[in-house]
């Protein structure tokens, strides 16, 4: 059977699965990003990692090739760029050291296009031609496809939305943006303003026993349903600026639907309800009621690691 290995790799875990040409993941394992010497020490593990998936698998296969979605990694050059999120600075030759390791094809391109090219072909997006994939993680990632075909720009950083600046003298993105948009809107993001509120608010909260590498989503989500007046707030304050901007991001390529995908997205309504008050608000008089905001269809199906996967078959067809 031909499979493919699909790898996405986030700021703190990276994910990998053998997958087939119809999405079907036959094994996945994820391991630490950051846990490594560098980059050269990564991509052994990366190696050792793939060769554990195949043993785990009982039939006979050959790897067609290994696709791959990292934040600002550049597709056209195989290399990763500058990443906010990530340990390597710089340009890293990501495809080039890969294929010291593996005589294969080897693709890379940016996280977030990875989920989305996961969604049009396996998730919620299968019957649209005009979407956002926006993935809410550490950092914020998104992926533009117009027309039916992802948005790759001029030298393929199309996209770069977690960047764009939304208020002055704001807080620090990790590619040294102030007040851009992922420092507010992203699963780090909601603790910050957390932080932020519980130093500026007197009320009671029971997110006030947490410090801040306890802290995550599940727990701002549990607390927000016993009615707790901080996470509420956070919620309420991260959904109208991401609601604001998509109302912005509307006017460049009027999508059909946003999707939300990621750590944030899984806290359901109350991420959901005000990003749709917010979006629906500030949109333009003629896109109003024709602008979908959704739960991914690949919330629990690992969009990136599929999507990178079909960069593969994609490839292969041409
Ligand atoms: C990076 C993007 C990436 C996103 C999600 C941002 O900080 O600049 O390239 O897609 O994080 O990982
Ligand atoms: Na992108």
């Amino acid at each position: 059977k031909k499979v493919a290995i699909g790898v996405d790799i986030g700021g703190t875990l990276t994910k990998l699965g053998i997958v087939d040409r119809e999405g079907n993941l036959y094994a996945h394992m994820d391991f630490s990003t950051t846990m490594h010497k560098g980059f050269g020490d990564y991509l052994d593990e990366l190696k050792n990692q793939i060769e554990g998936l195949r043993s785990q698998i009982d039939f006979e296969h050959e790897v067609m090739g290994i696709g791959v979605g990292a934040p600002n990694a550049n597709y056209y050059r195989g290399t990763i760029e500058h990443a906010a999120n990530l340990l390597w600075k710089g340009i890293v030759p990501f495809t080039d050291e890969l294929k010291t390791r593996y005589d294969l094809p080897i693709y890379i391109t940016n996280d977030a296009n990875a989920a989305a090219i996961g969604e049009m072909i396996y998730g919620n997006a299968a019957d649209m031609k005009d979407f956002m994939v926006i993935t809410l993680g550490t950092g914020l990632g998104s992926g533009i496809v117009s027309n039916g075909q992802l948005i790759y720009g001029y030298d393929s950083q199309a996209g770069e939305l977690g960047h764009v600046k939304i208020v002055d003298n704001g807080r620090l993105t990790g590619l040294g943006i102030r007040g851009g948009l992922e420092a507010y809107v992203s699963s780090t993001g909601i603790k910050r303003t957390v932080f932020y509120l519980l130093s500026d608010m007197m009320d009671d909260s029971v997110l006030r026993d947490y410090s801040y590498n306890e802290l995550h989503g599940e727990i701002i989500t549990k607390a927000a349903e016993d009615g707790d007046p901080i996470a509420k707030a956070a919620f309420e304050m991260t959904g109208k600026i991401l609601g604001e901007q998509l109302a912005n991001f509307t006017a460049f390529s009027h999508p059909e639907a946003f999707f939300l995908l990621g750590g944030l997205a899984k806290a359901g309504k109350w991420i959901f309800d005000p990003t749709r008050k917010h979006l629906e608000e500030n949109l333009l008089p003629f896109y109003k009621g024709k602008v979908k905001l959704l739960p991914s269809g690949m919330m629990k199906k690992n969009a990136a690691v599929l999507g990178a996967a079909a960069l593969v078959w994609n490839h292969l067809q041409e």
